[in-house]
């Protein structure tokens, strides 16, 4: 069954669901008042990517209809079950982590008027970064769990997390379905990537922090890419998606001031930083493990008592 091309976002809801990506990022663009509205929208210069290219890229979205829905942020497979994504997609307007059974998970397509029921998974549970923080978008990762495996094949598969911060001026793909303009309503209805190099984070930190003393770029936990004319970047719309390079997901697209704007790179979850947390989120959540303990804690009662 095809799910109908209201997927190509039935207007009023995309703009609510945009707002929800936009949110965020204006909670950052609030902090900038010496800058002025940029006039001369930018495009951001991505290439359609081919089917097959991001096997690993899926998109989340809201159930809106009963074929239809609205896509809003990027995630990237990383395991049977497994997706990996930025905390402000499910926290906030789009509370996923509340209410799991009104959004799903769509991958294995790079064309958004192609999707079809085969390409949706149900989510079972969301588990955010407990730290995770709206001050500065600190610890903008997030992991969901779908309720039935993902259908391998060579059009959707996992990719490997990476264990290391990539070096600067490495060069990586974002890819994603979000807007193509900054501002714009409709997200991309073909999955698009763009080529990026890795930015000194204290170069980078030092353009974001000259205009809000708040937005720090946590060297550890964040970095930055670039494509050096400020021409190529992710926009509202990509959040929570794949930043690869070298093989393996190593950033997830976090936020920015606009879109490709001159001396202000994408700012990343570094995902080697939260190797550890991944490992145990991505098998065992904390909750499921105070769970387990809560389940075993009478019998160990019961044992100690015993041997008194
Ligand atoms: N916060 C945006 C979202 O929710 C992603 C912005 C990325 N921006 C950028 N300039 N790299 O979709």
């Amino acid at each position: 069954m095809l799910l109908s091309p209201r997927v190509d976002f039935c207007k009023s809801l995309n703009r609510r669901m945009f707002s929800i990506s936009v949110l965020t990022c204006i909670v950052v663009v609030l902090q900038f008042p010496g800058i002025q509205p940029d006039e001369q929208l930018r495009i951001i210069g991505g290439y359609d990517a081919k089917l097959g290219e991001f096997p690993y890229q899926v998109f989340l979205a809201l159930k809106t209809g009963k074929n239809s829905i609205s896509i809003f942020c990027g995630g990237t497979i990383i395991g049977n079950r497994t997706v990996l994504t930025a905390a402000h997609c499910v926290l906030g307007d789009a509370n996923v982590y509340q209410h799991p059974e009104k959004f799903c998970i769509g991958g294995g397509i790079t064309d958004l008027n192609n999707i079809s029921i085969s390409h949706v998974y149900e989510i079972r549970k969301v588990i955010p970064h407990p730290k995770y923080t709206t001050r500065n978008l600190e610890y903008d990762i997030a992991v969901i769990k779908v309720k039935n495996k993902f259908q391998f094949n060579e059009n959707m598969r996992p990719v490997a997390w990476s264990r290391y911060t990539p070096a600067d001026n490495t060069t990586c793909t974002v890819s994603g379905w979000g807007v193509q303009e900054f501002n714009a309503t409709r997200p991309s209805p073909k999955l698009k990537a763009a080529q990026v190099m890795i930015v000194n984070v204290s170069e980078c930190s030092k353009n974001y922090s000259v205009q809000s003393s708040s937005l720090i770029i946590d060297p550890k936990s964040m970095f930055c890419a670039a494509d050096r004319t400020f021409s190529k970047d992710a926009c509202q719309g990509d959040s929570g998606g794949p930043l690869l390079c070298n093989g393996s997901v190593a950033g997830v697209v976090s936020f920015g001031y606009k879109c490709a704007y001159p001396g202000y790179p994408g700012v990343y979850t570094n995902v080697a930083y939260f190797d550890k947390w991944l490992r145990g989120s991505s098998g065992c959540s904390t909750l499921d493990n105070y769970f387990l303990l809560s389940l075993f804690l009478p019998i160990v009662v019961q044992l100690l008592n015993k041997s008194d």
